[in-house]
């Protein structure tokens, strides 16, 4: 095991550069007197250097247990992440905070996450006087800056600060302290609208900047669409479907991922489709034990989608798909151009 401050180049199958990854990842939560309820169901996941993977899903599948598990905050219940090729799952906590640094996490209620005692001045200088920068308070003004949190700003407290700004300083903390990866979990999805593309443009640039890989997470997959590489769906604690993002918006294969993406509202569309992003209910309802999770709401489902697991296979190139009848190229209706 390496003890590196930065994680070196680990490479998977196809020579792609892997930043951080995880093997069956399970993450449960005790429940008193009953079974504990299983979040996530083993999944793997691979994030490559300077990507952004998107990772969407209904409320309640699992995706803000998936990231809090990929930066240890708490450690999953099962499997391994790897930062680099140094295996994070089984470190002590003095260990892990060596690394910690390396794995910054953003979260959605942006006011409540920060500090609400601090300014955003200090709330960005705390932790690089606590990695020893030379000049925190310089290279706090300079990261705020770049944000666009000007000086005046910076003397405020979180709730002297609108929701965009305060992402903005969460953001520029996290970036202070010159990680490999960010996981944004729903980072835009408490702003309002017009904040939305601001903050989501700031993400990509500090990305392209500062070296980052992201895993941007949200129930909104028009959000996840246009920042995002690769998009890995999730469905009940297990991702369904993973493919480039070009790729699963033009084609997707999985019957859950199609019926996602007819509830992005499109302009020319003259019937008002379900908004299936809302049906929290389903989505947190018990897996059944057998089969697949979503043939009770699939259209296209059989007897063996009730009793065998699909297991996550690649159709095409770089399109992982867990279906038993995956939707054909050539059928999938051009969702886009409807009229
Ligand atoms: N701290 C917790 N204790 C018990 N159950 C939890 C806890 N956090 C999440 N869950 C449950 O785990 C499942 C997945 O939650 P979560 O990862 O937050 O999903 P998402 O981020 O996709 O909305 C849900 O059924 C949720 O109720
Ligand atoms: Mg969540």
């Amino acid at each position: 095991m390496t003890d590196t401050a930065t994680a070196p180049a680990v490479r998977d199958s196809s020579g792609d550069d892997i930043v951080l990854s995880a093997k069956g990842l399970v993450v449960e939560y005790p429940v008193p007197g009953k079974k504990p309820v299983r979040a996530v169901h083993g999944i793997d996941i691979e994030l490559r250097r300077g990507e952004t993977l998107g990772l969407v899903g209904e409320s309640g599948c699992g995706k803000s247990s998936t990231g809090r598990a990929l930066v240890m905050l708490p450690p999953p219940t099962e499997g391994e992440v790897m930062l680099g090729d140094l295996r994070l799952d089984g470190l002590t906590q003095k260990q892990l905070r060596k690394h910690r640094k390396e794995l910054q996490l953003i979260f959605q209620d942006p006011i409540s996450s920060l500090n609400p005692r601090r300014t955003a001045l200090e709330i960005v200088m705390e932790p690089l006087t606590f990695l020893k920068h030379p000049k925190p308070k310089e290279r706090a003004l300079e990261l705020l800056q770049e944000v666009g949190v000007d000086s005046a700003m910076a003397k405020r407290k979180p709730h002297q600060l609108s929701g965009g700004q305060c992402q903005r300083v969460s953001i520029a903390r996290g970036v202070a302290q010159q990680p490999s990866v960010i996981i944004c979990d729903e980072p835009v999805s408490a702003l309002d609208v017009s904040v939305q593309a601001q903050v989501l443009n700031l993400l990509e640039r500090m990305k392209d900047e500062h070296d980052l890989s992201l895993v941007f997470i949200s129930h909104d997959l028009a959000v996840v669409k246009n920042i995002s590489d690769r998009v890995a769906v999730m469905y009940l604690g297990r991702i369904v479907e993973l493919a480039g993002s070009e790729d699963i918006y033009q084609h997707p294969r999985h019957h859950y991922t199609a019926l996602l993406l007819s509830s992005i509202p499109q302009p020319n569309r003259p019937e008002k489709l379900q908004d299936v992003a809302n049906e929290g209910e389903i989505a947190t309802s018990p897996a059944p034990s057998s089969g697949c999770p979503f043939a009770s709401r699939c259209p296209a489902a059989t007897e063996i989608c009730r009793t065998v697991m699909p297991p996550l296979a690649e159709l095409a190139p770089g399109h992982r798909v867990a279906c038993h009848h995956p939707i054909p190229v050539e059928a999938e209706p051009d969702l886009r151009s409807a009229s």
